[in-house]
């Protein structure tokens, strides 16, 4: 708990599809859990949210259900997004926040409805100023790379439910897209996969561990194993089986080519100053997809230049969205001052 507030807060919310992460002024990231709310239908009280909320997944009564209020990057459920943001605000300032100024970052390709749903959860913490920074404008901010100079800059933002891939010169935008395609998806293929060979159905959680426990896109050689627990399909009881990382490359390798892709078409328009600059300086990857084993190798051997892993890059959007309240005047696109009193 932090008892400190202040009239003018600059706080920064990283709203993302898998994990809800909070910076306030100067103390940098003070809040790091999943996006999941939990909410009773009989009382209709929230019961739980972040990480105790997670923890309740696939195993709640009737009675309780276990919300994710963002898909694919952008609000699903509103009136749990805002419960979501208030519940988390409140968990780290004891007292109330005064109309502080927020910085919530969106997925570059959000709707004008897709905006206004982040800026009304939002507005209703009680707000002076609201600003939306887009995600891989906060990613290279928080990735520690200067996007001032008239020099090219990409990055490729994997989250839970979105990629953002964008490159920058000069405070501003030059090329972006956004696919509807992160480990959220991969933990899909997993789950599919398990099915498909062995007959058994894994959970969603069950399916995220084992990725984060043997993702490898890099060269796997079938060393590595983790065993998975579900349900046996054929018989209807409890079974489990051994994945290797080999067949974790199997689940995931069609998902992970069609990202690349992206990036690659993000080259090719990207005009050719830039282009050389970016061939020089390197791609830099950020987000929790980042982390997957070997991606950065696989994609500088795709694309042929050097692609490489930020330093934590599942923190760096929230960083930037701290560190977007230092170039407040200067950023030319990707960032907004949103009115909020209209
Ligand atoms: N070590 C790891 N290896 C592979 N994937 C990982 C690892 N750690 C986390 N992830 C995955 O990263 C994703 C979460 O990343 P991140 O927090 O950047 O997403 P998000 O910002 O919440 O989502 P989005 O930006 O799409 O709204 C999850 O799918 C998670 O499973
Ligand atoms: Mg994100």
């Amino acid at each position: 708990m932090i008892p400190w507030i202040g009239f003018f807060m600059d706080i920064g919310i990283d709203l993302g599809t898998a994990n809800i992460m909070i910076t306030m002024g100067s103390k940098g990231i003070v809040f790091y859990e999943p996006s999941v709310v939990a909410f009773n239908k009989r009382t209709e009280d929230i019961i739980a949210v972040g990480m105790d909320a997670y923890k309740m997944i696939g195993k709640t009564p009737e009675y309780i259900t276990v919300i994710k209020p963002l898909s694919n990057g952008v609000i699903s459920d509103y009136d749990m997004a805002e419960s979501l943001i208030k519940e988390c605000l409140h968990r780290v300032s004891s007292k109330l926040l005064l109309m502080p100024r927020i910085v919530i970052c969106v997925p570059s390709l959000a709707t004008e409805v897709e905006c206004r749903a982040v800026i009304n959860a939002a507005k209703d913490t009680g707000a002076h100023k609201i600003f939306l920074i887009e995600e891989p404008v906060a990613a290279l901010l928080g990735a520690g790379v200067d996007i001032s100079q008239a020099r090219g800059r990409m990055v490729v933002d994997i989250g839970g439910g979105t990629t953002d891939i964008a490159v920058m010169s000069m405070n501003g935008i030059v090329n972006k897209t956004s696919l509807k395609l992160g480990g959220n998806r991969l933990d899909l293929d997993i789950i599919k996969y398990v099915l498909n060979k062995h007959r058994i159905q894994i959970g969603e959680r069950t399916a995220e561990n084992a990725k984060i426990a043997l993702a490898q896109v890099g060269e796997p050689n079938g060393q590595k194993s983790f065993t998975v627990k579900g349900k046996n399909l054929l018989t209807g009881l409890p079974d489990g089986v051994e994945l290797t990382d080999f067949d974790m490359y199997k689940a995931v390798i069609e998902d992970i080519k069609i990202l690349t892709e992206a990036a690659r078409n993000i080259l090719e328009s990207t005009p050719p100053e830039l282009s050389g600059d970016i061939y020089e300086d390197g791609i830099v990857l950020t987000g929790g997809g980042a982390l997957i084993g070997g991606l950065d190798k696989f994609m500088t051997k795709e694309l042929g230049v050097r692609t490489y892993a930020a330093e934590d890059p599942i923190r760096c959007v929230a960083r930037g969205t701290g560190e977007a309240f230092k170039y407040i005047d200067v950023l030319r696109s990707g960032f907004e001052k949103v009115s909020i009193y209209d």
